[in-house]
């Protein structure tokens, strides 16, 4: 299948010739009528091709809202962009031990008990699972996978993990999701979202994870397939589920609401009085240093 691809500008002869053979190109300079052009393009363009001096300015790619990649013909990108990187490490881990506290020994539904008065009428709560002794599997041993690690070991949780690349870490590591899981009783997803990492959490996943075998997602919506999630849930066929991100957010499929085995967060893990406002800074800071011509601390590279 060809791709839809949107090329801004005459540029290398031979290049354009290729990316003719590759996509379906829209040469967007040709366009008699640029606008109507984009219309067009934008329910099925993700990529953009840019050359020569024109700018892909932010009325071009608000025309283009499933925009995923900007291919520039060159080194030089004259736009900087910069994240928040580090300055969420702590309260987004934080988040995920508790989705891991949370899942496994379902206090927020035994809270619903207590209010509910069942501790009376029905008695004590059922047991639940405990932390220490059980193996969590990190999906994604960044920055912030590195401080859900440091904070599994004070539960007593054994440590793996699975990245594209190996680490010079203390913890064991799996070459592939599937095996992660298998070895895994708790699988915590903390990768970047995008094409790349598209439902990484598949039915393949979660059957190696199995039905004593739990999911905690602080990643993105789109790593799990959630419809299967959904699926292996209310089949039983995983003990349980923690979420923070969904496919849709903030609509949260409602068939999520009635099960007893997942317990669900609207995307809060770095949402903290103390974060938000480092965050902020941050951001704030690497503006000031880039128009003062100077390095901004962390460029999204
Ligand atoms: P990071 O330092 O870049 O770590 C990401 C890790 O994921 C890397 O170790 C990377 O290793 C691994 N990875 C990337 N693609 C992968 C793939 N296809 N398969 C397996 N592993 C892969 O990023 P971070 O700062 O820890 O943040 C991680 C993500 O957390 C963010 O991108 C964001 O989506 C999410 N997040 C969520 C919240 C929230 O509120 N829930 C808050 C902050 C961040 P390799 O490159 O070696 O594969
Ligand atoms: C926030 C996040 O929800 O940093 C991320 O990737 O998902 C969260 O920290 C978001 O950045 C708030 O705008």
């Amino acid at each position: 299948m060809k791709h839809d691809v949107i090329l801004t500008a005459k540029g290398h002869a031979g290049t354009q010739k290729r990316m003719e053979q590759e996509f379906n190109l829209v040469k967007l300079w040709e366009q008699p009528d640029r606008a109507a052009a984009l219309k067009a393009a934008a329910p099925k363009v993700r990529a953009l091709a840019h050359t020569g001096h024109s700018k892909v300015d932010a009325a071009l790619m608000d025309a283009l809202p499933k925009l995923e990649i900007i291919a520039n013909f060159g080194v030089g990108v004259d736009i900087v962009v910069t994240n928040t990187a580090n300055a969420l490490n702590d309260c987004v881990a934080d988040c995920a031990i508790a989705l891991v506290l949370n899942t496994l020994r379902k206090f927020p539904q035994a809270d619903k008990y207590v209010r509910a008065g069942r501790w009376k009428t029905d008695g004590t709560y059922p047991f639940t699972t405990s932390l220490g002794g059980k193996t969590i599997g990190i999906l994604g041993l960044g920055r912030i996978g590195e401080e859900i690690a440091n904070r599994a070991k004070a539960f007593k949780m054994d440590i793996r993990y699975h990245n594209r690349n190996k680490k010079d870490v203390p913890w064991a590591y799996d070459p592939d999701p599937v095996t992660l899981a298998k070895n895994s009783d708790v699988l915590v997803a903390i990768t970047p979202g995008g094409p790349e990492t598209d439902k990484l959490v598949n039915a393949a996943v979660l059957d190696a994870l199995g039905p004593q075998g739990y999911l905690v997602n602080v990643a993105r919506g789109s790593v799990v397939d959630q419809p299967v999630l959904l699926k292996y849930l209310q089949e039983k066929k995983i003990a349980g589920a923690g979420l923070d991100v969904y496919y849709d957010e903030p609509n949260v499929d409602p068939a999520f609401f009635g099960l007893d085995n997942v317990v669900l967060l609207p995307h809060m893990a770095s949402a903290t009085n103390e974060t938000r406002t480092a965050m902020g800074l941050l951001q704030i800071e690497n503006i000031q240093l880039k128009l003062d011509g100077k390095a901004v601390k962390t460029p999204v590279v």
